[in-house]
């Protein structure tokens, strides 16, 4: 399976931080953010990794990241998404780079503190179709909403005002290579974008759409709220990593 992280937009929600540069190059905590959701592809045992981004810094990415050899990659590609056409607009630009191969696809602004691989493997057993991740949050309206009905989704709503549930599909998504030829269906919402939501939603019309319950916690990282929440939590982590060994070694 091939890894992409979406890193395009404009960060508009984040002006004036992203007035002269890209969101995704902007810090949490102790790393620019775009680190967060290669490693978590990396972590799910995905070597070959397209980003997709966008903007008048999209140079700055290649400077950053290089080819890739910092994160144990064998391939590193980047792609350019003109505008801002929306998610699957984005996705889109992907499908010669997965030349057939399942993807994995993460957006650049989401960050998690666990590991996705068991839900990766079982999609890499998964004959067809697609596989997303779920989050409870107190949030819900603030993203892609899933309605559950004896154990299967049965819609995904992006961002409802009255969510019916509070399972957030959080910025994770498994796909089969049919989700080209979904893309190409699509019409933009209202806000003007191609919508992820949209793509899920064929997939489950399909009956092919599986999902797993992301262990741990899960943030986007696009408004000045959770861009600051992204970093306190990956402090948090950092910090527990280093002290919780030294805790042990004191009460020996
Ligand atoms: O974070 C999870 C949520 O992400 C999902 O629950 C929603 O269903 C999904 O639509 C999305 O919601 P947002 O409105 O928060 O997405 P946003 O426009 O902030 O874009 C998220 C990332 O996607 C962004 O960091 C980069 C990438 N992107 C976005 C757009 C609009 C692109 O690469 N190109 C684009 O044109």
């Amino acid at each position: 399976m091939k890894g992409v992280v979406l890193a395009g937009g404009t960060g508009s929600r984040l002006f004036p931080l992203t007035k002269i540069t890209n969101k995704h190059l902007l810090p949490i905590y102790d790393k620019p953010m775009i680190y967060y959701p290669i490693r978590t592809l990396v972590d799910a045992g995905i070597r070959d990794i397209l980003i997709v981004t966008g903007g008048r810094n999209a140079g700055d990415f290649l400077r950053l990241l290089a080819n890739g050899k910092e994160f144990g990659l064998t391939h590193l590609d980047f792609t350019y998404q003109e505008g801002e056409g929306g998610i699957a607009d984005a996705l889109g630009l992907a499908e010669h780079f997965a030349d057939g191969s399942k993807l994995c696809v993460i957006l650049g602004d989401n960050l998690i503190e666990g590991s996705i691989r068991e839900a990766a493997d079982e999609f890499r057993r998964q004959e067809r179709g697609a596989k997303i991740l779920l989050k409870q949050v107190s949030d819900a309206e603030r993203f892609g909403v899933a309605e559950i009905q004896d154990g299967r989704i049965v819609t995904i709503e992006e961002k409802p005002l009255r969510p019916k549930s509070n399972y957030a599909v959080t910025g994770i998504y498994m796909y089969d290579e049919t989700v080209f030829d979904k893309i190409r269906t699509l019409v933009p919402s209202r806000r003007g974008e191609l919508e992820i939501t949209d793509v899920n939603n064929a997939y489950i019309r399909e009956g092919a759409m599986t999902f797993h319950h992301l262990e741990g916690w899960w943030t986007d990282a696009g408004t000045f709220d959770s861009l600051l929440r992204a970093s306190n939590l990956v402090a948090q982590s950092v910090r527990g990593a280093v002290e919780e060994p030294a805790a042990l070694q004191a009460s020996k």
